[in-house]
């Protein structure tokens, strides 16, 4: 008996406790609920009655050192644990930078083209993109039997009568006209929406950019000068444009405003279909019915209005060949903008 509680301690002794793992190996061997010291005390009833208090101390005096084996390795360990984590810590190293984010490539193009209008006296205007059907169309101009919404596949909310996601921000002017009253001069970006299939080209979700101007006398070529002037802004002081005779239910005259692109690569061939023209907008002067519809005197007050796209400027300004990049919010992708 007494030498077993003898090899019990000198294994004790010599156990290596090293770090936590160790530590814990320890406390199970020796102070956990089933460690090889508690045995002993059941071994006690076969030593002789007068040994038996002797053993019993030696037995305790076992368990009491175990205890306090453990408590001085646990807490060395610990506290170089701590000091390992403290030295770990270079209190003179330099910060990590700061992740700068970056704008999306359609908000730059868009808020470079809202500050050049902003410049000549257009003010912002935003509008909902969940229309009615009258300020996307029927006021408009575009009664429900009319060919020019074959133009514009609509989304129509499933639910709600005559609901739809707008289609145009031309939705915006009927919205300013029947609120505001002349002079109007109003810039209105964002987003619009047509049952179109995705494609590199086309996407059900793009953004446009709405120019309104009305006031009294304002006249086709006031509008040309206004186009003139962003073109100038947006593609260079030399650029060379054109206007096309075209057709808007809401406009009369319409025209759509071409910029030359030249035909010098491949990729100019591409992109202005071989004709080395560009076409950005369509525009005209505001229709006397649509400013009745909306509330406005159209024997007092005339006016112009244009609607462009920004995805395509964006496309060309960054050199993109795919729509779909703006909308997959691929990091790789926006990340590049960061400088912007
Ligand atoms: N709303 C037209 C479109 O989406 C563009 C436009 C706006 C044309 C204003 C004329 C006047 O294509």
């Amino acid at each position: 008996m007494l030498d077993k509680i003898k090899n019990i301690k000198n294994q004790m002794e010599a156990f290596p406790i090293r770090d936590i793992e160790s530590l814990e190996q320890f406390r199970i061997a020796y102070l956990g609920s089933k460690n090889i010291i508690k045995p002993l005390f059941k071994e006690m009833k076969q030593v002789p009655a007068e040994e038996r208090k002797a053993f019993g101390q030696r037995i305790n005096e076992l368990k009491q050192r175990a205890t306090a084996l453990y408590e001085a390795k646990r807490a060395t360990i610990h506290q170089a644990k701590s000091k390992d984590q403290a030295q770990s810590i270079d209190l003179s190293a330099p910060g990590y930078p700061h992740r700068i984010g970056s704008r999306h490539p359609i908000r730059i193009v868009m808020e470079k083209l809202v500050r050049i209008f902003e410049h000549i006296g257009f003010v912002v205007a935003e509008e909902r993109e969940i229309e009615d059907d009258w300020h996307n169309f029927t006021a408009m101009h575009t009664p429900d039997d009319h060919p020019a919404r074959d133009m514009q596949d609509t989304f129509y909310l499933q639910d709600a009568k005559d609901m739809l996601l707008r289609t145009h921000t031309s939705s915006v002017q009927s919205r300013v006209m029947e609120t505001q009253k002349p002079p109007i001069r109003i810039i209105a970006p964002g987003r619009v929406y047509r049952n179109e299939t995705i494609s590199a080209r086309s996407h059900c979700q793009f953004h446009q950019i709405e120019g309104l101007y009305i006031d009294k006398n304002v006249s086709f070529a006031d509008m040309k000068q206004t186009l003139f002037y962003y073109a100038r802004a947006m593609y260079g002081a030399d650029v060379k444009l054109r206007l096309r005779p075209s057709y808007f239910p809401f406009t009369e005259p319409s025209a759509e405003l071409d910029v030359y692109w030249g035909l010098e690569s491949e990729d100019d061939y591409r992109i202005t279909k071989g004709t080395g023209w560009l076409e950005v907008l369509g525009c005209g002067m505001v229709d006397p019915q649509v400013l009745t519809n909306c509330g406005i005197d159209p024997e007092i007050y005339s006016g112009f209005a244009f609607g462009m796209g920004i995805e395509r400027q964006a496309m060309l300004q960054y050199k993109i060949n795919d729509i779909r990049m703006f909308f997959e919010n691929d990091v790789r992708f926006l990340q590049q903008f960061a400088a912007e």
